[in-house]
């Protein structure tokens, strides 16, 4: 495999039990700390997503602002965010999604991408698959055509997979076990 990918699942905090008891929160912000492993998470979607006719590279708040933008630049597309209820200040749509306890929902702009477009979504992580259908969901209502969502950290096989309406997933690293880390 890609050599790069360890040093980048290394740079993962663990921390467990946060924010509740019996989650392994897997903490990037440690990521984000380590300029080798931030650049090449970075470089592996660009060096992917480069030469597919990429136009929209929409990111998911929080976490997904994290990694999107840097991608959408190096590509030479737009970057649409997708936001959490009540942020966005024109015309919108939304689409909920279901959560362990409730909902929640993602909001995107109309007309921030037009029909045709080809887009990939950019996630931080994905764990029940619920918050890249919500994106799926706002980007196909505008006719755009979603050829991947992109997520760091994912389980091997996804339970989630099963909601992304047949979507390709692509994920670059495990979720980190305690045993693992340090
Ligand atoms: C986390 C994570 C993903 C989502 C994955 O975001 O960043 O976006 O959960 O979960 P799922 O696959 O079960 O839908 P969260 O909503 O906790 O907030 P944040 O990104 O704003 O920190
Ligand atoms: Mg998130």
């Amino acid at each position: 495999g890609d050599p790069r990918l360890q040093g980048i699942s290394e740079a993962i905090r663990v921390v467990p039990h946060f924010p509740k008891k019996g989650i392994m929160f897997q903490d990037i912000t440690t990521l984000l700390l380590n300029h080798k492993a931030f650049k090449d998470t970075v470089d592996i979607f660009v060096d992917r997503y480069r030469d597919m006719d990429i136009s929209v590279v929409a990111g998911i708040e929080a976490r997904g602002f994290m990694f999107g933008p840097s991608i959408a630049l190096a590509i030479g597309a737009k970057f649409v965010p997708l936001r959490k209820p009540g942020k966005l200040p024109g015309e919108r749509i939304s689409e909920s999604y279901v959560l362990e306890y409730g909902t929640d929902c993602l909001e995107m702009h109309v007309g921030a991408v037009q029909p045709g477009e080809r887009a990939v979504v950019i996630d931080d992580l994905v764990a029940t698959g619920g918050t890249l259908s919500a994106a799926i969901r706002l980007l196909e209502r505008m006719d755009a055509k979603v050829v991947e969502c992109g997520c760091v950290i994912g389980l091997p096989e996804v339970k989630g997979q099963n909601r992304l309406n047949g979507k390709p997933l692509y994920i670059l690293v495990e979720p980190r076990e305690l045993e693992d880390c340090c």
